[in-house]
């Protein structure tokens, strides 16, 4: 039960990995508000969680988290409902793709505000609740925020540019948030997936070439499942984590080393 006593917010938790880091966090005793565009979605999930706990563990609010007043209700939410925060999991992402000479700029800005902007929106909106709460507690507790980015932030996708930038932009913006709120005990770290089985993937996953090319260029010869990206995220996210921030730990299968 590493998350009890752990009020804790998840951007993107209606499917996929943010999905498993909810259901992974909560069942370790964290209260969970599940964030994302479609309600259908989140409610789902709440669903999944407070099936399996007595008292209920999870809400949901839906918000768009490239649109600051979505961003800022939600905080102003966050405030009223909870009066604090401890864990921050910036999830929440999108890819399209498209070459770069053939790219649009309403895709290159869609991609880079869902990805990018939506990381910086929501921290700036929330950290200071997360600050807010380090300063009233008795003893140091855990608090961390934890951005999830990408293997392509690290090696540049094929036919992915706006995304590869997006995630490159998304780790560095982890170190600067890491910088900055270091004095306040709050943590920051991003956490790079490879290839993972999820609906954001799941087109591409039914083609056997993407297939083969996976087998052949990831170490363990497999795709990634969202459970072993959420075993990581919330490692970042907890105290078993309390000496590293500003760091990106890559979960890519051994891509990156073929
Ligand atoms: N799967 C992979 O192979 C892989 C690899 C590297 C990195 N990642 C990253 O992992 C994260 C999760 O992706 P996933 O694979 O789990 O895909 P996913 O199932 O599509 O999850 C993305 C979630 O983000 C939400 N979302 C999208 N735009 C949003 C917006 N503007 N406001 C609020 N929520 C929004 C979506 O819900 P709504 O549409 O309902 O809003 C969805 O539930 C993303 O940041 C992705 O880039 C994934």
């Amino acid at each position: 039960m590493r998350f009890s006593q752990t009020i804790a917010l998840i951007t993107g938790a209606g499917s996929g990995i943010g999905k498993a880091t909810a259901i992974r966090l909560a069942n370790e005793g964290a209260k969970v508000i599940l964030v994302g565009r479609t309600r259908s979605k989140l409610m789902e999930t709440a669903y999944e969680i407070n099936e399996a706990h007595r008292i209920p563990m999870a809400e949901v609010f839906p918000a768009d988290v490239t649109d600051s007043e979505d961003v800022q209700e939600l905080a102003e939410y966050m405030q009223t409902h909870f009066g604090d925060l401890h864990v921050l999991i910036n999830n929440a992402g999108s890819s399209k793709h498209s070459r770069l000479l053939e790219t649009s700029e309403e895709d290159w800005d869609y991609i880079q505000n869902v990805n990018l902007k939506s990381v910086f929106l929501v921290t700036k909106a929330l950290a200071p609740i997360m600050i807010q709460g380090s300063q009233q507690d008795h003893a140091p507790q855990n608090r961390a925020i934890v951005n999830v980015a990408s293997l392509s932030g690290h090696q540049a996708g094929a036919h992915i540019p706006h995304y590869s930038s997006a995630k490159a932009g998304v780790i560095n913006l982890t170190k600067a948030f890491a910088l900055e709120l270091a004095p306040y005990g709050i943590r920051v770290n991003s956490v790079s997936p490879g290839f993972v089985e999820s609906p954001l993937t799941e087109e591409s996953l039914q083609n056997m070439n993407f297939i083969k090319a996976i087998d052949r260029n990831t170490a363990l010869r497999r795709v990634g499942r969202a459970e072993e990206i959420a075993n990581v995220i919330t490692f970042a996210a907890s105290e078993e984590a309390s000496y590293m921030t500003g760091s990106d730990i890559l979960v890519d299968g051994g891509w990156l080393i073929k």
